[in-house]
């Protein structure tokens, strides 16, 4: 309010421009304009929106260039005191779903599974989600399934209430606010059965029995033939078949012959 009276005592009011600043990051500026004829000299006031004062720049110069996308908010220049124009510098983030990997799998009849999407935007952007098959597009906002709670400050939370086989889909998050609208990438979400989720456990599951079928299966075959072995190598004269596969018993042949 204080700023406000100072603003309209000093600069007087005056329509302002919107401007959006979404590129203006690293090396690429985003270039505000002001022209003046009174002189060469310019006075740039900066207030962001968060309730910080304003900071006062003096230049020589018409053009101020912003070059970070998060110093929203109001940017007016003068010259002798007089308002020459006020910008309103917004940005639109392009929303993200967060997930890990490629998509989301849920299984069905949980309850309150929740996405979440982020866009911190000024001004803060409005959400909404939708499920998009083609060019089909599902609003979930009134669909009795879901609730949608956006704090109002960047993000919003999808929950649904349960997961049904209609959960299945990919899903979109679009913002909108003055500056216009920015959808996010699609997300997929899975629905798998309970059974679905069991079935590589109980692959597992057998393939350990399986293994351990084997090697009970071999080891008493090997017992069997060192016990065969053992009984025959007494009588052993060195043309038994079995003599071959071990060498200590081919040695003993051998010594004996
Ligand atoms: C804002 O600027 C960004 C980056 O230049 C651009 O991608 C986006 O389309 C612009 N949005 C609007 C609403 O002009
Ligand atoms: C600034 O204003 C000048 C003169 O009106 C114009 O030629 C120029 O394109 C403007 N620059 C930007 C970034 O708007
Ligand atoms: C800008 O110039 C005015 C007038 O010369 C001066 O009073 C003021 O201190 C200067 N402000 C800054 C931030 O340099
Ligand atoms: C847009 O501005 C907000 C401040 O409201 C900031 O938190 C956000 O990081 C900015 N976005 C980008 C892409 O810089
Ligand atoms: C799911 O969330 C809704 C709304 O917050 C709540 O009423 C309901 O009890 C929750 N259900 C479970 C199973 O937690
Ligand atoms: C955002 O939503 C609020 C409440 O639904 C509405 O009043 C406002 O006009 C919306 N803003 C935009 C930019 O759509």
């Amino acid at each position: 309010m204080k700023l406000f009276v100072l603003t309209a005592l000093i600069f007087g009011i005056t329509d302002a421009v919107n401007v959006n600043i979404t590129a203006a990051k690293g090396g690429s500026g985003v270039t505000l304009n002001c022209t003046g004829t009174a002189s060469n000299y310019f006075q740039w006031s900066y207030t962001p929106p968060n309730g910080d004062s304003s900071q006062v720049q003096n230049a020589t110069t018409s053009d101020y260039i912003i070059t970070n996308s998060r110093k929203v908010g109001q940017y007016v220049c003068a010259q002798a005191g007089a308002t020459l124009v006020t910008y309103n510098a917004m940005n639109l983030t392009v929303p993200v779903i967060q997930h890990k990997g490629h998509s989301i799998t849920l299984y069905k009849n949980d309850k309150n599974r929740t996405l979440v999407c982020t866009s911190y935007s000024y001004p803060a952007a409005n959400f909404t989600w939708r499920i998009v098959s083609g060019n089909v597009e599902t609003m979930l906002e009134t669909n009795t399934n879901y609730l949608i709670n956006s704090d109002g400050n960047g993000k919003s939370v999808l929950t649904i209430l349960t997961v049904k086989d209609t959960t299945r889909g990919d899903y979109v998050c679009r913002v909108t606010n003055t500056l216009g609208t920015e959808s996010s990438s699609k997300v997929l979400v899975r629905v798998h059965s309970t059974m679905a989720w069991m079935w590589p456990l109980i692959g597992i599951v057998a393939e350990i029995v399986v293994i351990l079928c084997i090697i009970l299966v071999v080891r008493r075959q090997t017992i069997a033939q060192q016990k065969e072995a053992a009984c025959k190598v007494p009588s052993a004269t060195g043309a038994q078949p079995n003599s071959a596969d071990h060498p200590d018993l081919r040695n003993r042949a051998a010594v004996r012959t």
